[in-house]
């Protein structure tokens, strides 16, 4: 077995990552920029891995886009569980990243470990993702040791949306954006490889970009970032409801599965479907005095 951090097979990897940052340091190019989605279910997973994307997160969005919650607060470990091992079918080339859900990181570090080491044995994680800055130096710090590659989460962080009173930019005042560099620098400090930084002002997540050595990952933060995030029912259309400014919709497949889904019942109702082709068909036979059917 190699122990290349990239065997050359195209599989995307933790230092690989860490390795375009310090290549772009040095181009003007932005064909390092990493690209990054969420999904939560082998088909998305497929289609995403065989586009090219670099990394695929199970985002604990999944209680908002998929279950239909209000916010990101219910989702627990076993739905992410459930939902990351459908990814993890689905998903070769790309680094596979899991959200810990809310509360299975906010007790004490030994229970946050034993939770991240499932998602890692029981779900294939390559990664793990916690939001927060300061407040998470012990935890990424013991997270990694354990082996486990942590990507951090600092600005908007929603499992925080009872806390900031609602879902708003971060890092607007000199006091706020201050605080923000010292939880993207602690984040950095503690061993995490990359950096999730969400809705901030495009100057200050270029600051971030700038000062810190690990990768970051941008979803509402400007394009200066390393890579970009975005939540993928936004990019499709198929979030059913609003969506925030950043959220840039590239297809309506929302409108694409009403109107088949329209169209089929229409079908049906006048007897358009299923039709003679799409029908199996039998042979008729005498048998005795009975007329019997002989499939074909
Ligand atoms: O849960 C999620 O989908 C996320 C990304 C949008 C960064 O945390």
């Amino acid at each position: 077995m190699s122990v290349a951090p990239n065997s050359g097979d195209g599989k995307i990897t933790v230092p690989e990552l860490l390795q375009r940052k310090s290549r772009a340091a040095g181009s003007h190019s932005d064909s390092q920029k990493i690209t990054c989605l969420t999904a939560y279910d082998y088909p998305t997973a497929r289609l995403l891995d065989e586009a090219g994307v670099d990394v695929i997160l199970v985002g604990d969005s999944l209680g908002m886009v998929v279950l239909g919650q209000e916010n990101t607060l219910q989702v627990t470990i076993d739905e992410m569980l459930h939902h990351a091992r459908a990814v993890r079918r689905g998903t070769h080339r790309a680094l596979m990243v899991v959200d810990m859900p809310y509360g299975s990181y906010h007790t004490d570090n030994a229970e946050s470990l034993r939770n991240a080491v499932r998602f890692v044995k029981e779900a294939g994680a390559e990664a793990v993702k916690v939001e927060g800055g300061e407040r998470r130096l012990e935890l990424i710090a013991r997270l990694t040791e354990a082996e486990i590659p942590v990507m951090g989460h600092v600005g908007l962080t929603p499992q925080s949306v009872n806390a900031l009173g609602g879902y708003r930019v971060q890092g607007k005042t000199a006091d706020a954006a201050e605080q923000l560099l010292r939880d993207a620098h602690a984040v950095e400090s503690s061993g995490a490889f990359a950096v999730v930084l969400e809705a901030v002002p495009r100057e200050l997540a270029a600051q971030i970009t700038c000062e810190l050595r690990i990768p970051t990952i941008g979803i509402g933060a400007g394009p200066d970032c390393d890579g970009q995030i975005l939540v993928v029912h936004d990019l499709l259309g198929l979030t059913l409801g609003a969506t925030p400014k950043f959220a840039r919709q590239y297809a309506n497949v929302g409108e694409i599965i009403s109107n088949a889904v329209r169209e089929y019942c229409s079908d049906v109702r006048s007897g358009g479907f299923p039709s003679d082709a799409e029908s199996y068909h039998a042979a008729l036979a005498a048998k005795g005095r009975k007329t019997i059917f002989i499939a074909s």
